[in-house]
């Protein structure tokens, strides 16, 4: 079978969840948010979550050592086995070579890069008007993907929240780190033949089906 390994690459606000949430019923891979993990850890207010809680509402990253090894062990669970979607992980060069690392060990690589690209001032349009619905992390935009019923999530049920880390100047602080410290992964994946781009400034549903077209034709480039 062809193994799906892929990361999701793009600003804060691009569209990443919102894409992975469709991918993931297109594909039927498990799917990791870092983001979600490290927001989840926070809630439930365990050791990680306190370790990380002051750096997540700032809008910096948290160190590379930690965040890879919460990746490198749902990789290893035996879950990932025929492929993943991976949303927000690497964001600097350090953790690509670290997913490389664990990837190869277990005699695996990877397998695309999407990005899904926005300008800044389309990131903090999308990122203010944002709700999350606090069950499952399902992503919705007031004005642009907005639920049946206000502020209730149209998949659970759950009710709908705005993200501690969207208020305006954490907003612009993320911009600032996403275009330090992640950018230059576009370089990074775009040599070893691995970046795929998509404009994330159409609609979700042209996103997402201009993002299907590419891996299915993935797949058929891998079983040729
Ligand atoms: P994370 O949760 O990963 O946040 P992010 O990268 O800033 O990305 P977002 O989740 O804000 O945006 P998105 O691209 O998913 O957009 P969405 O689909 O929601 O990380 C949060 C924090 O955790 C980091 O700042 C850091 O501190 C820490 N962290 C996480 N991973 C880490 C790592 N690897 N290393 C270190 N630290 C880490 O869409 C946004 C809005 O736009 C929604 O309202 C949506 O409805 C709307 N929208 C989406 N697509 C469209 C469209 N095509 N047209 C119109 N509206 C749209
Ligand atoms: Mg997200």
């Amino acid at each position: 079978m062809t193994q799906r390994n892929l990361v999701l690459l793009g600003p804060p606000g691009a569209g990443k969840g919102t894409q992975a949430q469709r991918l993931r019923d297109d594909f039927d891979l498990p799917y990791y948010s870092t983001g979600d993990i490290l927001r989840e850890a926070i809630a439930s207010q365990s050791e990680l979550g306190k370790q990380v809680k002051e750096i997540v509402d700032s809008g910096e990253l948290v160190p590379d050592d930690l965040i890879g090894a919460v990746v490198e062990e749902r990789l290893n669970s035996g879950e990932a086995d025929d492929g993943f979607l991976l949303d927000g992980f690497p964001r600097t060069i350090g953790q690509a070579e670290m997913l490389e690392q664990a990837l190869s060990k277990l005699g695996r690589e990877l397998t695309a890069a999407l990005l899904i690209d926005a300008p800044d001032e389309e990131v903090v349009r999308r990122l203010s008007g944002r709700r999350t619905c606090v069950k499952g992390g399902h992503v919705y935009h007031v004005d642009f993907d907005p639920p049946k019923r206000e502020g209730v999530c149209d998949q659970d049920g759950s009710r709908l929240v705005q993200r501690d880390d969207d208020k305006p100047e954490t907003v612009t602080k993320r911009l600032e780190v996403y275009h330090e410290q992640t950018e230059p992964l576009i370089q990074w994946y775009s040599e070893r033949g691995l970046l795929r781009r998509f404009e994330g400034t159409r609609t979700p549903e042209e996103v997402h089906s201009h993002v299907r077209a590419t891996l299915a034709t993935l797949a058929f480039e891998d079983a040729t």
